[in-house]
Order: C-alpha cells, then structure tokens, then sequence
C-alpha cells in the first residue's frame, strides 16, 4: 500500500511526513521524525517502552496507527523539558538511580508525567498504579518508586510555591 502525506503535532512541532496506512506511531516518530528517545521494547504491547502522551493520556505507540493521530498533540520524552530545564522526574531518575540500561526509562517517565499532570497529589498506591503497565528488566523497582515519588513532591510543591 502506498504512502500518504500525514500531519503530526509532536512536542508542539508541525510535521509532515509520508507513512503507509499501516505504520505504527513508534516507527514514524523514530524513523521519520528521528526522535529515537521512544523505545521499541516488546512492539506488542505487555512493556511500556514505547509510551507517549496523546491528548493527556499515556499511550502505547507501539499499537497506534500514526494515521490515527493526526492533528492530536503528541508529546514524547524529548518534549517534556520545562524552560530549558530537565523535568523533576528527569531530574528525579537521574538523582536516584532510577535507571541501569535506560531502556525501560522513558516510557516510565511519560507514563509517570501522564499520572502527575492528571493528579499532582497521588498516594503511593496511585504511584504505582500510573507506572504499573511499565516493566524494568534492570533496576528491581525501588529506585523507580523513589524518583518518581520525589519527583512528584516537586511537581507538587512547583504547583503550591507557597505552602
Ligand atoms: Fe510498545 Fe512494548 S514496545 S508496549
Ligand atoms: Fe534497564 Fe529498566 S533500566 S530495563
């Protein structure tokens, strides 16, 4: 099947770019638009790696035509720096370890930014409900729980400077 000229807003950026009807996101954004931050894990859907935010939500891009994105605001991790600034929870992962090999962490992290910017106050349970459709081969989950734990006590006291 031939290639169409789709529209994408990814990280508020306009792209055009040719894709087959068939074409998952996760290759388009990586191969097209050379944002190679978005990991390719599994590609069937059980690991997380190929996680990005689509209209607030954590999506697998793995499992999403890129067909059917077009004209929806896509983020992925190279769009969630903050005024040149590392997110907290870049910033938080980076602190505490979070990451061994790195290939699990960005799709944690936007599955985690997904969770904070929905509910910037979440419990512990919460925490790990937002994370838990991520695996980690590498770091045994503390060290990810910690960071984004930390991480979402500074988005929350960035939220409230003056409590
Ligand atoms: Fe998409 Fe594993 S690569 S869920
Ligand atoms: Fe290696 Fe998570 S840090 S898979």
């Amino acid at each position: 099947m031939g290639k169409q000229i789709l529209g994408l807003t990814v990280n508020g950026r306009s792209y055009r770019t040719a894709a087959r009807p068939y074409d998952v996101l996760l290759d388009v954004i990586r191969e097209n638009l050379n944002l190679t931050g978005t990991k390719r894990g599994c590609d069937m859907g059980t690991c997380g790696c190929c996680t990005v935010i689509i209209e607030g939500k954590p999506i697998l891009s793995c499992l999403t035509l890129a067909a059917q994105v077009e004209d929806k605001k896509i983020t992925t991790i190279e769009g969630i720096r903050e005024n040149g600034h590392l997110h907290p929870l870049q910033e938080a992962f980076a602190d505490f370890g979070g990451s061994q090999c790195g290939f699990c962490t960005p799709g944690i992290i936007m599955a985690a930014k997904a969770m904070l910017d929905r509910n910037p106050r979440p419990d512990d349970a919460q925490l790990r409900e937002g994370i838990s459709g991520n695996l980690c081969r590498c770091t045994g989950w503390i060290k990810i729980f910690e960071a984004v734990k930390h991480a979402a006590t500074e988005v929350a006291k960035r939220n409230a400077p003056n409590e």
